[in-house]
């Protein structure tokens, strides 16, 4: 990643764990994914049920009356599933601002809903001490000006909306319209800085030009100078602060600061389709992305009208119920143990002294700890009354400096649903052994 001079303070952001993304826009009236259905429209192989014509898209707009949108509510749901932070889509792939922006789309000008719905947002958010974050695609697919690359055979102006202009690698054909539409862009992110003063700016859809056509080292620059202090995504050719990892449980932690963004269906946008996630699932990918020292974003896609989808919102509260239980061994944790020494996830206190070790299964009587060298002054189950766990530790030789296997008996009716956080406090900071093993010269 480049130069990480500027890096704000990710405290916050690390100790928090568990977030909302909120995928929100005109297309939230029908039934068709977010900005990709035009996009895709006419491929080979593209589902048809899938995608619609460019102007169909756009003409949901008309339908888009966010009639019983209640930030409020959201922040309360939001905040009983036991996230730390919220991040609303204020302008996804096709260019429809969720606010009062000064040029292009709007809500506030081209759909009945008719107001700036980031505001209301925000402050939401804020009341219910939720760190507020904002989505922003860079790239647009409705601007005039975002596709001054243009395939051979197209003819300018017949772009707008159509897979047709996706800009092959190389430099713009027309330098002018690329610089205004880098002034607009410009633009809106000013907006967005100085309205909301969001702590986090999520963007999406870099990959369309270089770092270097979007001038992404000054933008980095110009937001820190806009709003003080906000943490970036990546999704800015690298130029951010923490990686976004998209749909799938990375099986070894990025470097530095992540945080896995899954939706709880197949869709960003619709909340309608079937194929859902279950509840077990959901929470062991939340301690999953803990155990490796990561967040987990997770997405809900309200209605046209505002109202989250019952089947969501239960998701949500039965996260939160699991989190209410189990939480101090998810928030404010790092990273716990390298694979090997334990089955399964776990986390780790700031200052490294006490480990949580996740059962995700049920266990059959014993487990064990491999590579531990701290004496341990409590074994407990998080949640439970406080009753210690039978323990003892087999084998090693303390003398050369190989530890024994630590095995618990975790006995099933201390255990809790969804996930079990046996907690050890430690004598001293975790102490690992972590080598391949050695001779023995002296007994
Ligand atoms: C992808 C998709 C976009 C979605 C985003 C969320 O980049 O283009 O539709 O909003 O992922 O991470």
């Amino acid at each position: 990643m480049p130069s990480t001079q500027t890096s704000p303070d990710l405290t916050w952001f690390s100790n928090a764990k568990f977030g909302i993304f909120v995928h929100w826009g005109i297309y939230a009236v029908g039934q068709y994914p977010e900005s990709w259905s035009f996009f895709n429209h006419g491929q080979p192989g593209q589902d048809p049920t899938d995608s619609l014509p460019y102007e169909d898209y756009m003409a949901q707009r008309h339908a888009f009356l966010a009639r019983r949108y209640d930030p409020a509510q959201w922040a309360e749901l939001f905040a009983e599933a036991g996230a730390r932070y919220a991040v609303l889509t204020t302008k996804h792939h096709d260019g429809m601002a969720l606010w009062d922006t000064a040029e292009h789309y709007s809500v506030v000008r081209d759909t009945p809903a008719g107001r700036d719905l980031v505001g209301p947002f925000c402050e939401a958010m804020r009341a219910k001490s939720l760190h507020t974050g904002l989505y922003y695609s860079h790239l647009d697919w409705t601007h005039p000006d975002y596709p001054s690359v243009t395939k051979p055979g197209a003819t300018l102006g017949d772009h707008v909306g159509h897979r047709f202009c996706y800009p092959p690698a190389g430099t713009p054909d027309n330098p002018a319209r690329w610089e205004n539409f880098l002034r607009f862009h410009r633009l809106q992110l000013r907006e967005l800085c100085e309205r909301y003063a969001p702590d986090l700016l999520w963007f999406d859809g870099d990959w369309e030009r270089t770092p270097e056509q979007w001038r992404f080292a000054e933008l980095r620059d110009q937001l820190r100078a806009w709003r003080p202090g906000v943490i970036l995504n990546s999704r800015m050719g690298g130029y951010g602060d923490y990686a976004t990892p998209e749909q799938g449980i990375p099986l070894r932690a990025p470097e530095g600061p992540w945080e896995l963004c899954l939706t709880m269906n197949r869709s960003w946008s619709m909340a309608t389709d079937p194929s859902y996630k279950t509840v077990p699932e959901l929470v062991r990918t939340l301690i999953e992305c803990a155990g490796m020292g990561g967040n987990l974003l997770l997405n809900v896609a309200p209605l046209g009208d505002g109202k989250i989808f019952y089947h969501q919102a239960d998701i949500l509260r039965a996260m939160g119920a699991w989190l209410k239980v189990n939480g101090e061994a998810i928030y404010g944790t790092r990273a716990g143990l390298p694979a090997g020494h334990w089955y399964g996830p776990s986390t780790l206190s700031q200052d490294r002294r006490t480990l949580y070790l996740f059962q995700l299964e049920r266990p059959w009587g014993e487990v064990a700890v491999k590579g531990l060298r701290n004496n341990i002054r409590s074994a407990t189950v998080v949640g439970g009354d406080g009753t210690q766990l039978a323990r003892r530790v087999s084998g090693g030789a303390s003398w050369a400096n190989i530890p024994g296997v630590l095995w618990l008996n975790v006995p099933e009716a201390v255990c809790q649903p969804l996930g079990t956080a046996i907690k050890l406090d430690l004598d001293s900071p975790l102490d690992l052994c972590t080598d391949k093993g050695h001779v023995i010269t002296q007994n």
